[in-house]
């Protein structure tokens, strides 16, 4: 098998306030192979936003190794880690942040132009991935104009519009009712199995965790499979 996209080795992560270590993950071992699927599951403040943050690499661990493509990352500084992020990874948020003045289709189309496309190879990209949701005649619309379903499904064309490698998605439908987050999951998975991406979302919800590949429990910052 390839080495993984993502590797975290022993990794320990502690959040230090005046007088106190918060230790919120423990001796965690946990890779991202190309192309899977994970769930990772867990009680509210278990560390899963953390574990997030240390994959994308948003933040860097207190202790422990990663790897990224291969590679082991600790000698990698804020420009390197970022260049990373921003061509192999993308995001989807609970809240969707989209940005308010942008069209649909401008908001899913900015991260290739940030990536140097051209603006109409970057609209024919971001135009192709709403279409396959279901969203072109809402192409033109702004996120004001759109239902919450809706401005999901164009932060999910945004996060797979620059081809990343890794997509991580924090609660994606934690703020939908429950048949628009099925259908936001159903849209999402299904843009997903075209991508050849790798997804780890983080979810509440144990019916869509069911229908991802693999399930990690993190539980008191330590990992259960
Ligand atoms: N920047 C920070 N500084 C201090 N403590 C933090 C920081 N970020 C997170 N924590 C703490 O770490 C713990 C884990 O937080 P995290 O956000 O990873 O949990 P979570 O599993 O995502 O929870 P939820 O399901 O509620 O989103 C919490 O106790 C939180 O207060
Ligand atoms: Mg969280």
């Amino acid at each position: 098998m390839s080495a993984p996209l993502l590797e975290l080795i022993g990794v320990s992560k502690e959040f230090s306030s005046q007088d106190a270590a918060l230790r919120v993950l423990t001796d965690l071992d946990f890779s991202v192979h190309a192309g899977e699927t994970v769930a990772v599951t867990g009680p509210s403040g278990s560390g899963k936003s953390t574990l997030l943050s240390l994959l994308a690499g948003l933040d860097r661990p207190t202790s422990g190794r990663v790897r990224r493509d291969g590679t082991d990352a600790a000698d990698w500084d804020e420009e390197r880690v970022a260049r990373w992020r921003r061509a192999r990874v993308g995001f989807v948020f609970q809240n969707f942040r989209l940005m308010p003045t942008l069209t649909a289709l401008e908001n899913a189309a900015f991260p290739l132009e940030m990536q140097g496309a051209s603006p109409a190879a970057a609209s024919e990209r971001a135009l192709e991935l709403l279409t396959d949701l279901g969203l072109a005649p809402r192409a033109a619309h702004r996120p004001s104009q759109l239902s919450g379903g809706e401005q999901q499904r164009v932060a999910i064309a945004r996060a797979y519009a620059h081809r990343p490698a890794l997509i991580l998605a924090d609660e994606p439908t934690g703020s939908l009712d429950r048949a628009t987050a099925a259908r936001v999951l159903d849209a999402l998975l299904a843009v997903h199995a075209r991508s050849g991406a790798a997804l780890v979302i983080v979810t509440h919800d144990p019916a869509a965790a069911e229908r991802l590949g693999r399930r990690v429990r993190l539980d008191a910052g330590r990992l259960a499979a």
